[in-house]
């Protein structure tokens, strides 16, 4: 195997996209780009990078890449799936990048109202920079390529450690919250992928490469059901296959081939079912995969159970999902779009799903002012819905507050329901009483406080039980900056 160093690499990266632009979305969506972090840029190391980067860029050099591309018809997007519509895939939202003065396109997920999960190697240029956030424009609700609610975005995350392919995964942070309808709703991430066992269903969308150059993308989002195969990509069988690291990496697709994501499609939604029924659970980001479609060579997704902690810590906020990964087995369109039992997506209940997606950014826990008694102090903790309904969905139910030493995450059993919460070690919890609009509890100092101040010892956060159960919502920590 040749190696290169990054600036051979960096060199034949951009004779790559000068010798032919009509491949550039190629070049993007399946190729990848060095790593820099924002707002850090650093260097990534060069060997396993570099021997796959350099490797790409030889298949370019050498024609095998043309040679693909002429294979790929307008037909092939998500290939082997259909047209589909927007209540099957209402989380999927369209990227267009501008790098380099070219035009790109990636698949997206919203995972909160303000908050984009995509591809690392998507929002690189050919410098292997972050591009600024407003070279960005992110589109949703709408079937058709840069249709819909159109978006800019407000910052970039891309994972540091990203290196060909491992850790292809970043954040964006809208310019503003988008509004939740039934084309529209944000899902949560796989915390705990173990439910996924051989055979279990996974669906894919996107709009699919560009075939002639900037500008000329797939018109329908496509979509298609495929397989977990967690053997199918470790065999090594070309260059591309030998940086599959399961840990970070799902494999998945059709032991025959014909459906999978292909050029283009980078970024998008790796979804399975959730013991709710409500919102699907994200369990991958499509990354890359050695052709497209083709039997023995699935597609290569990032495993986000890996990345939910880094994106949580970006962001401030809890994207992973409450509830278990309820993967089924016979909804696989791999015999062909019509033939899947399920449509080319099992179906979820898209009503509860957008109550889920509502609890998650309406649920605000706000820690008061720290007041000081003879015993002690005392710190006031709150948490309410705004606005405090939903459609006919009224948040009634029960408000746990939580309290640790330090950030992590454990599951806490809450009057009867397992939740996870973003607190590791002893978790001390109480129930919030309710008043008209809002729960309150006041924490008082604990011994093990000696100075009976409000200090930043703990560690608070919130969880929010429905009625009947069926809803969770846990919010973010918070420490009091106030030390009386
Ligand atoms: C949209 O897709 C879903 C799931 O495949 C299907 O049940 C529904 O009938 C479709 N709706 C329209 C308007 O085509
Ligand atoms: C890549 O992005 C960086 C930072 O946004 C920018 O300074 C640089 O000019 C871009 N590279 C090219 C080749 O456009
Ligand atoms: C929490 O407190 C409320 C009253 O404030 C009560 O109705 C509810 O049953 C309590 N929940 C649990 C699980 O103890």
């Amino acid at each position: 195997m040749e190696s290169f160093s990054f600036q051979q690499l960096r060199a034949y990266r951009t004779a790559a996209i000068l010798l032919s632009l009509v491949l550039a979305v190629d070049a993007v969506a399946r190729a990848s780009y060095g790593a820099e972090s924002s707002p850090h840029r650093h260097r990534q190391s060069e060997s396993v990078a570099g021997r796959r980067w350099g490797g790409a860029f030889m298949e370019y050099a050498h024609g095998h890449v043309d040679a693909r591309m002429d294979q790929q018809t307008k037909d092939e997007r998500i290939v082997g799936g259909a047209k589909t519509n927007r209540t099957a895939f209402p989380y999927i939202v369209l990227l267009s990048i501008l790098k380099d003065n070219d035009e790109f396109f990636c698949g997206g997920t919203l995972i909160d109202r303000q908050y984009v999960v995509t591809a690392a190697h998507c929002v690189l240029n050919s410098s292997v920079l972050v591009v600024p956030a407003r070279s960005i424009t992110v589109y949703a609700g709408s079937t058709l390529q840069k249709q819909g609610t159109k978006v800019g975005v407000n910052r970039v995350w891309s994972h540091p450690s990203f290196n060909f392919y491992a850790n292809d995964v970043a954040l964006l942070q809208l310019r503003s919250a988008l509004r939740i309808t039934p084309t529209v709703m944000p899902i949560k991430l796989a915390y705990d992928d173990t439910p996924l066992k051989d055979g279990s269903d996974l669906s894919i969308s996107g709009w699919g490469s560009l075939s002639a150059g900037a500008g000329s993308v797939a018109a329908n989002l496509q979509g298609a059901t495929v397989n977990y195969l967690p053997n199918g990509c470790g065999r090594y069988k070309k260059p591309d296959y030998s940086e599959y690291v399961p840990s970070v990496m799902i494999c998945a697709g059709c032991n025959a081939g014909r459906v999978d994501t292909c050029q283009g499609d980078s970024g998008g939604p790796l979804t399975t079912l959730s013991v709710s029924n409500g919102c699907p659970i994200l369990a991958g980001l499509t990354s890359f995969g050695e052709g497209c479609a083709d039997a023995g060579f699935p597609g290569v997704y990032t495993r986000l159970s890996s990345q939910v902690s880094w994106l949580e810590k970006q962001a401030g906020r809890v994207f992973r999902s409450q509830y278990a990964m309820a993967p089924p087995s016979t909804c696989d369109t791999c015999a062909g779009a019509t033939k899947g039992k399920c449509g080319l997506a099992p179906g979820f209940n898209a009503n509860a799903c957008q109550i889920e997606g509502y609890l998650a950014s309406a649920f605000v826990v706000r820690l008061k002012t720290c007041s000081k008694s003879a015993t002690g102090a005392s710190l006031p903790i709150e948490a309410l819905f705004n606005p405090v309904s939903f459609g006919t969905f009224k948040p009634t139910g029960s408000v746990f507050f939580l309290r640790s030493q330090s950030e992590g995450s454990s599951t806490v059993n809450l009057g009867g329901v397992n939740v996870i919460v973003p607190l590791s070690g002893p978790v001390d919890f109480r129930n919030g009483t309710f008043y008209r609009s809002y729960w309150r509890t006041l924490w008082l100092p604990d011994a093990d406080v000696p100075t009976r101040t409000c200090s930043n010892y703990y560690t608070y956060a919130a969880a929010y039980i429905s009625s009947d159960k069926k809803f969770i919502q846990v919010s973010n920590t918070m420490r009091t900056t106030r030390s009386v």
